[in-house]
């Protein structure tokens, strides 16, 4: 029987066991993201059917701590049947239009519902499909900009070392991580790196959190004296970076970086594809860090993931120059803004209103620090980092002298030992080693202490048992 025929059979019926119908299809024809499919030659692809709050559960009905909100998305938690019937409802009245010269009314009233909660003078909504395609669609709005507004030679971009942003290849090329790229190059010209605010791993500064902050922000002056303040369009920056295991701002950082940003006419974009919608605890990472960027790109936690759909929100200011004559952004996608996504969206942030869920990432986010920290007595962690209900945890081999693990110990460690671990003790997360080694945790908004706790008590046993295996 052809392997589809039998998916068909079987699929909803019999996807338990490694030599099910969709296990073999899976190997035999589905391609998945940044994923060494070698690893699936002696083992099953792990198989995810069905989630419910935080927890989700395998093809052989095996319950798992989604530690990770699927990939920092699914902020509300899984199972939540108004947001399917909020899909169903809108694609039975209208499944699709593009926003290309028309608009419908979800897309409306999310852009208006964003606006109201965006910082500042931030109040345009370009709708996209994803992250990516809304920090493509920032580089492409600075650029034309800065034609328009007479400033036509500014289109470079700075973005910070080991920040990911994307894949497309503009995106891509912002992304400050070579190993990424390599493959594709050559990629975009004109992008240009800077210092992350890793503190822990401090060069400069590392006893004076804001000396190294505004030592770290300075650098991006540095970078757009040197190349020109009349090249320069943009700086890219999260507001916790995610990759190389999550890295707040120091106090002052970001707000030297508007300074700096003001005093050369460039742009602020902050990326904040995973940091928006509450992971840190505000509908906007910068609204909590108190800076106001003249662009941000969003996408994940819009929708909880229960629909794709990403989003570049800036101000009149920019918009202005396409508000007459034949002027016009000639950018888009044809899924920007579906009229499902944009429903799915404006369901999900009734829950957060209705469940408080900013406010209840702010009052147990202490916890959740604290409750982590307790594995410092463990001498392979080195640094817990990060807020909201974003960690890193970085992993080291000797936590006095924070020295690391070399290309080896840490293919051995994370690879080969401990992603596996983590999965089979019930908690999925990341062990991630864009940067240092480190375990990423973002899990569902709606965690509480005994999440919390079970995260504690997995990563414990595992990262205890990870020793022993280097
Ligand atoms: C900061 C940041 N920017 C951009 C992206 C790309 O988003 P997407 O995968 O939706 O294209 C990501 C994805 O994780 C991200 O973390």
């Amino acid at each position: 029987m052809p392997v589809r025929n039998a998916v068909r059979q079987t699929a909803g019926m019999d996807y338990r066991g490694d030599d099910s119908a969709l296990q073999r299809a899976a190997k035999d024809h589905l391609w998945m993201h940044f994923t060494r499919h070698s690893a699936f030659e002696s083992a099953g692809v792990p198989m995810i059917v069905r989630g419910d709050g935080a927890y989700i559960y395998d093809a052989d009905g095996k319950r798992y701590l989604d530690g990770l909100a699927g990939l920092f998305v699914v902020q509300v938690g899984h199972g939540r049947t108004e947001l399917a019937e909020a899909a169903a409802k809108q694609a039975s009245e209208l499944a699709f239009f593009p926003l290309w010269s028309y608009a419908h009314p979800p897309a409306i009233e999310l852009a208006e519902r964003i606006a109201g909660y965006a910082p500042g003078d931030l109040n345009r909504i370009f709708f996209t499909t994803g992250g990516g395609e809304a920090v493509e669609s920032a580089w492409k709005l600075a650029k034309q900009y800065f034609k328009l507004t007479g400033r036509p030679t500014k289109h470079k971009v700075i973005s910070r070392a080991i920040a990911y942003h994307g894949t497309p290849q503009g995106a891509l090329s912002i992304t400050g991580l070579p190993s990424l790229k390599e493959a594709f190059e050559p990629l975009v010209p004109s992008t240009f790196r800077v210092p992350n605010t890793n503190f822990y791993r401090a060069e400069q500064h590392g006893d004076d959190l804001e000396a190294f902050g505004r030592w770290a922000a300075d650098r991006i002056a540095e970078v757009i004296e040197f190349e020109g303040p009349d090249t320069v369009a943009a700086v890219f920056l999260e507001p916790v970076q995610n990759s190389g295991g999550c890295f707040p701002p120091p106090p002052g950082y970001f707000q030297r970086v508007r300074e700096i940003c003001d005093e050369y006419d460039v742009l602020l974009v902050s990326d904040e594809v995973i940091c928006a919608f509450g992971r840190l605890g505000e509908m906007f990472g910068a609204t909590r860090y108190g800076y106001q960027p003249d662009i941000i790109t969003c996408a994940k936690g819009m929708t909880s993931g229960y629909s794709p759909l990403g989003a570049m929100i800036t101000s009149d200011r920019l918009m202005e120059p396409f508000l007459s004559g034949t002027a016009m952004f000639a950018h888009g996608f044809t899924f920007g803004g579906h009229p499902v996504s944009t429903a799915v969206a404006l369901a999900n942030l009734d829950i957060f209103e209705r469940e408080q869920l900013n406010e209840h990432v702010r009052d147990t986010e202490g916890d959740f620090r604290v409750t982590l920290e307790k594995l410092y007595d463990l001498p392979i962690v080195g640094d817990v980092r990060g807020d909201g209900y974003f960690y890193g945890i970085e992993l080291v081999k000797d936590k006095a002298t924070k020295e690391t693990f070399d290309f080896n110990e840490s293919e051995q460690l994370l690879r080969g030992f401990l992603s596996k671990a983590l999965f089979d003790a019930g908690l999925y997360c990341r062990a991630d080693d864009r940067g240092d080694p480190v375990i990423q945790l973002s899990p569902p908004l709606i965690c509480t202490q005994e999440h919390f706790d079970e995260i504690e008590s997995i990563l414990r046993s595992v990262l205890t048992e990870a020793l022993e295996h280097l």
